[in-house]
């Protein structure tokens, strides 16, 4: 019988962890756990209880924020249309894929007990291994201890493009400038924040897919997996 290991996908937004990772799950029968989600969610609860505009976010108050915590219950459920998050029993898969919902999720994971507070759910739902788990801090915090890191990366230009094509599908009328100047941003602050930033594992696999198909990067994905389950 092949043991079960821990898959950690780290990266930059919008660089296609999450198509990656439930792909790798399906693949090999595991559980696919999108850790943005957990964030976006939280994220979704602190602008509906809050009344705040994005803008006024720089005076986000923590506190406030903090004490929002123990309101707050996030789930997964498997739907026809695949997996969705649930915020307090409510599906808010839809209202948490926007621009802003981003944006604010950024901010608020800067937030020492935010993270904590989603970090240890991560860790528990890994206990039994045989998981995929994505986000930005996953190799590096949540499971150090993972069988297998893996590092996405495309340049912001090639990322911009696809959540550019994504909002367009949705029906919105994105401004290149402006979601270009948001993956920018985003990246700057995921990487430069003082709690868990997003870094490369030393130990990771870094697959740059800004000039892949999907069917070339999970080729090289499968791959890369079989080899490491074959080790342990
Ligand atoms: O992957 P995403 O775009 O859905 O994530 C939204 C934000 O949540 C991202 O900008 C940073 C934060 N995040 C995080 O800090 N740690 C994670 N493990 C996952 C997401």
């Amino acid at each position: 019988m092949i043991n079960k290991i821990i898959v950690a996908i780290d990266g930059y937004s919008s660089c296609g962890k999450s198509t990656i990772a439930k792909a790798l799950a399906k693949h090999a029968g595991y559980t696919y756990v999108d850790t943005g989600a957990m964030y976006r969610a939280v994220a979704l609860y602190v602008q509906r209880n809050t009344n705040s505009a994005v803008e006024e976010l720089h005076d986000l108050n923590i506190s406030k924020v903090v004490d929002l915590l123990q309101d707050i219950h996030i789930s997964f459920v498997q739907t026809p249309a695949g997996q969705h998050v649930t915020l307090n029993g409510e599906d808010v898969e839809a209202s948490i894929r926007t621009l802003e919902i981003g944006n604010l999720a950024s901010k608020i994971s800067t937030i020492k007990e935010v993270r904590a507070f989603l970090v240890e759910q991560q860790q528990a739902m890994g206990v039994e291994k045989g998981i995929v788990m994505d986000g930005r801090d996953i190799g590096t915090v949540v499971f150090p201890q993972a069988e297998l890191k893996l590092f996405l990366t495309a340049s912001p230009e090639v990322r911009a493009e696809r959540r550019f094509k994504e909002l367009q599908a949705k029906g919105e009328n994105p401004i290149w400038d402006e979601v270009l100047a948001d993956v920018n941003d985003r990246d700057y602050r995921d990487t430069h924040r003082a709690e868990s930033p997003l870094r490369q594992a030393e130990d990771a696999v870094v697959v740059d897919n800004s000039h892949m198909t999907r069917e070339e990067q999970m080729e090289r994905i499968i791959d890369v997996f079989r080899k490491r389950c074959a080790t342990i």
